[in-house]
């Protein structure tokens, strides 16, 4: 991408050419229906059944554990909904953490509205971090679900998940504990029988795979009732013709991701390194979280003095590209949630901005943007002083 700075990996990735040629030949060569007895039916078959194992391979599950989804939104709805409606003999009670995702808060809210369940929300510390305490403190009797994401979209907070799990199966083990892991999957391992969850949800455009299509892990005997009925594609889970191009291109995109983590964390690591040196060195910057101890690829900082979508406009007028908070929120001028969580101040809050990076970017890059960043705030703030 000549002449860009692409530095909003966290909102979406630009596709791999490999995946792109897969999802190419999926709507061109390969383009029949996995559910036509013909060969055509059947190869489109073998290609939906390659990417389901490729998506098991990455989180360590059985094959038939995996369902498709539209994307991490229809994977969280499935989780909470399905849950909800299969185990409403329990109850509907959920707990989730304060700083989800809004496919998990927005479902929530609208799910209490409508008085089809209650939900307790768990705030982090200063830092981000849940407490697997106090997960446990908010379990009730009726409480039929727990989800808590494994990386934070904002922030990159990574959540002690294994031990959350660990301690509600303990005091209930009938409770589901499902993960957001649409942020985690190649940044950090993902694999289900080591985080100990009942579901898990996905989504391809995170990792240089086609939009529009994700992922639900379901452990086998997981009780979880369909959303979308029809022809019983998927096991009957989800029905509708399966969105092969996608599906092929999304297993494909998981595969390179896990081939190339390693390297990816690596370098990825040395870029946030050098880049949060540069960045406080800014007056009156400050660092939300614990970047290096967290996801690889999310840095959030905020600049006193400065409007994050003003300083976002501004640098993309420079041809580097970040944001503020999470992309689908980032659009409406309301202050992030996650960072009010962390009762960050409103003032650092609303002058704050997320850098992510991305399977392609460069330690090179990180040079230009801090210089970038640095100038532009300076102007901003003295714009804002006049
Ligand atoms: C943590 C998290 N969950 C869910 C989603 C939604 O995924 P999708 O865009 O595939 O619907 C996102 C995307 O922004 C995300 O960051």
């Amino acid at each position: 991408m000549a002449g860009i700075i692409y530095f909003d990996n966290a909102a979406t990735t630009r596709v791999d050419p490999q995946v792109a040629r897969v999802v190419q030949g999926a709507m061109l060569e390969n383009f029949g229906n996995p559910s036509s007895p013909h060969t055509l039916g059947l190869e489109a078959e073998r290609w939906v059944r390659q990417a389901r194992d490729e998506v098991a391979q990455a989180l360590g599950c059985a094959s038939d554990e995996v369902y498709f989804t539209s994307g991490g939104t229809e994977a969280d709805n499935l989780a909470i909904r399905g849950v909800l409606q299969a185990r409403s003999r329990k109850g509907k009670h959920i707990v989730a953490s304060a700083i989800e995702h809004a496919a998990i808060l927005e479902t929530l809210r609208l799910l209490r509205e409508a008085e089809l369940c209650d939900y307790t929300l768990v705030k982090p510390d200063a830092k981000g971090y849940i407490s697997p305490d106090a997960i446990v403190n908010a379990l009730r009797d009726d409480t039929v679900l727990v989800t808590v994401m494994a990386v934070n979209n904002e922030v990159g907070t990574i959540q002690p998940i294994t031990e959350m799990v660990r301690l509600v199966k303990a005091r209930d083990k009938a409770v589901y504990f499902h993960t957001d892991a649409v942020q985690a999957l190649g940044k950090i391992p993902c694999r289900v029988g080591d985080l100990g969850v009942d579901l898990l949800s996905a989504s391809g455009h995170k990792l240089a795979g086609p939009k529009g299509v994700g992922s639900l892990y379901c452990r086998d005997g997981v009780l979880l009732a369909s959303q979308i009925t029809g022809g019983g594609q998927e096991e009957g889970l989800r029905s509708g013709t399966e969105n092969v191009p996608g599906i092929a291109g999304f297993g494909r995109a998981v595969a390179l991701a896990m081939g190339y983590m390693a390297e990816r964390v690596d370098r990825w690591r040395q870029m946030q390194e050098r880049l949060l040196a540069l960045l406080d060195a800014i007056p009156d910057s400050h660092i939300h979280g614990e970047p290096l101890a967290n996801a690889p690829h999310i840095i959030n900082i905020g600049f006193r003095g400065v409007r994050g979508e003003v300083l976002v406009h501004a640098l993309a007028g420079e041809g580097l590209f970040v944001s503020t908070g999470s992309a689908c929120s980032s659009k409406r001028a309301s202050q992030s949630h996650v960072l009010a969580a962390m009762e960050v101040a409103p003032k650092i809050a609303e002058g704050s901005i997320r850098i992510s990076f991305g399977p392609e970017n460069t330690l090179e890059e990180v040079e230009l943007a801090a210089e970038l960043i640095k100038k532009t705030v300076a102007e901003l703030r003295r714009f804002q002083r006049q």
